[in-house]
């Protein structure tokens, strides 16, 4: 693969919050883009999650109409990752954050792909290595590409270098982060957690403590991080919007590897326990109302 990257077919496979965001990234950036999920629910989701995201970039004046046509135009919905990935030059995997299920998906697209493909992971704190350790002789193409949530709107892709990786594999990566309009950070050692997802773990655990010792409520918390520390946005209201769910798993993971100080709470077990997965369940932390305003700043941790 040359080091540009314009105009390039790309598999996204998992299209719930990232999934669909790093598609919608990717057709706005003159991509062909094809995306699945094992879940059709889903699949219709991210479409209509993209087209509206697209309709309030066109109304705010960030992009134009043709600019939303065209990445409309260039979204193509698979039934499989067999379909989706079928000769493509970038397979992005952004399924559930668990070791095997990443690898089967990967494995699965590398055998359709372009022999060349890359084979990037948007894991949040796995190792690239384990990860690439499931693809026999195509490990050398497995490369972590960690975005943002709101993918639009975020600038950096975090770019992790396997043990395997080649340089030709981490060239590619960074070409087609560029072509998106992204900055990236390259993180050298494959060290669970990354440069980001550890600290940003690590910041939500400590004000989930505060929470369910009663230092203050959810709201405060986040006002707190907002005002006093210049956070852009409350981790706990973050937390919610990224997922309750996926934070558990990274938490348990980054426990496993880095040790006591990443073990979950009880607070946070039993939210996801009752299946308060954070906005995209209508409530986590916080309670949403239908707009998505938060209705109920009160202290379910
Ligand atoms: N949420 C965030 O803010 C964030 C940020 C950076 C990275 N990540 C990482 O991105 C990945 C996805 O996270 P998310 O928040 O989008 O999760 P999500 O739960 O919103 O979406 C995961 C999607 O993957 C689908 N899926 C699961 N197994 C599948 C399979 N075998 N084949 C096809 N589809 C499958 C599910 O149906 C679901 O739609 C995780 O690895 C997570 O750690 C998340």
């Amino acid at each position: 693969m040359d080091v540009e990257f314009a105009g390039r077919s790309v598999a996204i496979v998992g299209a719930g919050i990232m999934g669909a965001g790093i598609a919608q990234a990717a057709a706005m950036s003159g991509h062909r883009v094809a995306v699945c999920d094992q879940s059709s629910e889903q699949l219709e989701k991210a479409a209509q999650e993209i087209d509206r995201s697209l309709g309030i970039l066109v109304c705010k004046g960030r992009i134009d109409e043709p600019t939303a046509a065209a990445a409309r135009n260039a979204l193509r919905f698979c039934d499989s990752v067999e379909e989706a990935a079928a000769g493509v030059d970038l397979v992005i995997e952004a399924v559930v954050e668990n070791l095997e299920v990443k690898q089967r998906v990967l494995g699965a697209a590398a055998v359709v792909a372009s022999p060349h493909a890359v084979l990037a992971t948007n894991t949040s704190q796995l190792s690239i290595s384990s990860i690439a350790s499931g693809l026999g002789q195509d490990a050398d193409r497995v490369i972590g590409l960690h975005f943002f949530n709101p993918v639009v709107l975020m600038r950096l892709i975090e770019i992790v270098r396997g043990l395997m990786t080649n340089d030709a594999t981490v060239e590619a990566a960074q070409a087609f982060a560029v072509s998106l309009g992204k900055e990236t950070v390259l993180c050298l050692k494959d060290s669970p957690g990354f440069l980001t997802s550890r600290i940003s773990a690590i910041v939500r655990l400590e004000c989930l403590r505060m929470l369910e010792e009663g230092v203050g409520t959810a709201e405060d918390i986040d006002r707190a991080l907002r005002l006093g520390l210049n956070f852009p946005i409350g981790p706990l209201e973050l937390g919610d919007r990224n997922g309750l769910d996926t934070y558990l798993l990274v938490l348990e993971s980054l426990s496993q590897s880095l040790g006591e100080r990443f073990r979950p709470t009880v607070g946070l077990r039993n939210l996801v326990a009752a299946g308060r997965l954070g906005r995209k369940t209508g409530a986590g932390i916080y309670d949403y109302a239908a707009d998505g305003s938060i209705r109920d700043a009160d202290s379910h941790g």
